[in-house]
């Protein structure tokens, strides 16, 4: 049923990131089904943001509403504290799916929440490794997004988010993200930056130790898909290693299959983090979660006596909710039965051939792995304005199909498309989505 909704009632709801005085009523989606979504009046969209970067698996999958309905029906709730035996299924499944020995999961709710509790988790693992020294300083990426909560906005490396509600917590550093900006908009002809010995020099001006952890999303995502070069992570895993500093991989995008791997961090095997953070595709969106594993050596930290205080005191009522971890174990049964991480990795390929093939003038760089591809427009070494990324986008939406940007991240930065479709994409519909995306490129043609 169609609903027209006046702009009182709909400004009851008080939507993110949206000025109330100038913004048109919201597109209502009320259905959707494999990768297309329908809004109140029947239209339909192929959504290529799934969601937001979370609906790895696609919509309208029943076996996960199912899953869902009948653990509500069977036990609504669990405190932590008397898990009910669907989560610890859930962590059981996590342990032997991640990479190395990321083997002990603490739940949350969200990929913010699962940031915040990895910082805190490093500040007092550090703390116990290293009495006496005060490692708390979080190391992280400019570009980077983490969360909204206060920790994980402090690590966000985007003034954009971040200006309203500054001054944010103290000990967090920011360095350079991974790849050079210059030569991502075609400016530069001999490129001398080195991302990793910025970070080296940043640890010796900061003092080693002083820093508990660096905090880096494999691949960054609502920042502009901007990729490492290959020797990146191992380089900083060695360095880490060489500082007894802690390496978070923050996966919330990258972990489901996203990237092509199962997890992003699996793109670099020797440069497996010792925390990795998870939500989104952990339930592909059907449900609220977030999660943070952490390796042996990290989990031991918390181990002592009664009276020592080692353990970790956090309490989240609804972190490791039976719902939400049953409707994650059915979505990752079907991540791994359809095999969507090797269908993420052969049509993300082919996507970006497709795009390069186009030699379009305002393409400067076509980036990201698997099915999280981001578009650089530039043009003569210099970005393209987020209104004409904006244009492409509304004109990509006439046609059907919805597509993102960078928005709101660095000032005058937000030029990087992005798509990022449901991982069971068929062939034909990654046909339709690029034909869209072509055809709204039209208007930067000349
Ligand atoms: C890399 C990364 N970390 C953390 C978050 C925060 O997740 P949430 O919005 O679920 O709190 C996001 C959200 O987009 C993200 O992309």
């Amino acid at each position: 049923m169609a609903l027209d909704l006046g702009i009182s009632q709909s400004d009851a709801l008080w939507r993110p990131m949206t000025q109330y005085r100038t913004a048109p009523a919201p597109l209502l989606i009320e259905r959707g089904d494999g990768c297309f979504v329908w809004d109140t009046h029947g239209n339909r969209y192929l959504d290529a943001m799934s969601g937001l970067w979370c609906v790895n698996v696609g919509y309208g999958r029943h076996e996960i509403a199912r899953a869902a309905g009948e653990q509500m029906a069977r036990l609504a709730y669990a405190s932590p504290f008397r898990p009910a035996p669907v989560t610890l299924e859930l962590a059981g499944t996590l342990a032997r799916m991640l990479p190395g020995d990321l083997e002990h999961t603490y739940f949350t709710n969200s990929g913010s929440e699962a940031v915040e509790t990895a910082i805190k988790i490093a500040r007092q693992a550090q703390q116990q490794r290293f009495p006496g020294e005060s490692r708390y300083k979080i190391i992280a990426r400019y570009r980077a997004y983490h969360g909204w909560t206060l920790g994980s906005l402090s690590a966000t490396g985007q003034a954009d988010r971040k200006s309203r509600f500054e001054p944010l917590l103290g000990g967090f550093v920011h360095v350079s993200p991974a790849a050079c900006e210059d030569c991502a908009v075609g400016a530069h002809q001999r490129c001398t930056f080195d991302p990793v010995d910025e970070i080296e020099r940043r640890i010796r001006y900061e003092g080693a130790q002083t820093i508990a952890a660096v905090l880096a999303e494999p691949i960054i995502g609502g920042g502009g898909v901007i990729e490492p070069p290959d020797d990146y992570f191992p380089r900083l895993r060695a360095l880490c290693d060489r500082h007894g500093i802690l390496l978070i991989a923050d996966e919330v995008i990258t972990g489901f299959g996203r990237t092509g791997a199962m997890f992003g961090c699996e793109h670099w095997p020797s440069a497996l983090p010792d925390i990795i953070t998870l939500a989104k595709g952990l339930s592909s969106g059907y449900q609220p979660i977030g999660a943070t594993a952490v390796s042996h050596r990290v989990f031991e930290q918390f181990y002592g006596d009664p009276g020592e205080h080692r353990e970790f005191s956090q309490l989240s009522t609804f972190g490791g909710h039976p719902v939400a971890a049953a409707a994650s174990l059915a979505n990752i049964a079907i991540i791994q039965r359809e095999r969507l991480a090797e269908r993420s990795a052969a049509g993300g390929a082919w996507l970006k051939k497709e795009i390069a093939g186009w030699r379009h003038p305002a393409i400067a760089q076509v980036r990201g792995r698997g099915l999280m591809v981001g578009l650089e427009l530039a043009r003569n070494g210099k970005r393209c304005s987020e209104a004409d990324a904006d244009r492409v986008i509304a004109r990509t939406k006439e046609s059907g199909v919805l597509i993102g940007r960078n928005a709101a991240t660095v000032s005058g930065m937000g030029n990087v498309l992005t798509l990022a479709p449901p991982l069971s994409i068929s062939d034909a519909e990654l046909g339709t989505l690029a034909a869209a995306v072509r055809a709204g490129l039209g208007l930067l043609e000349d």
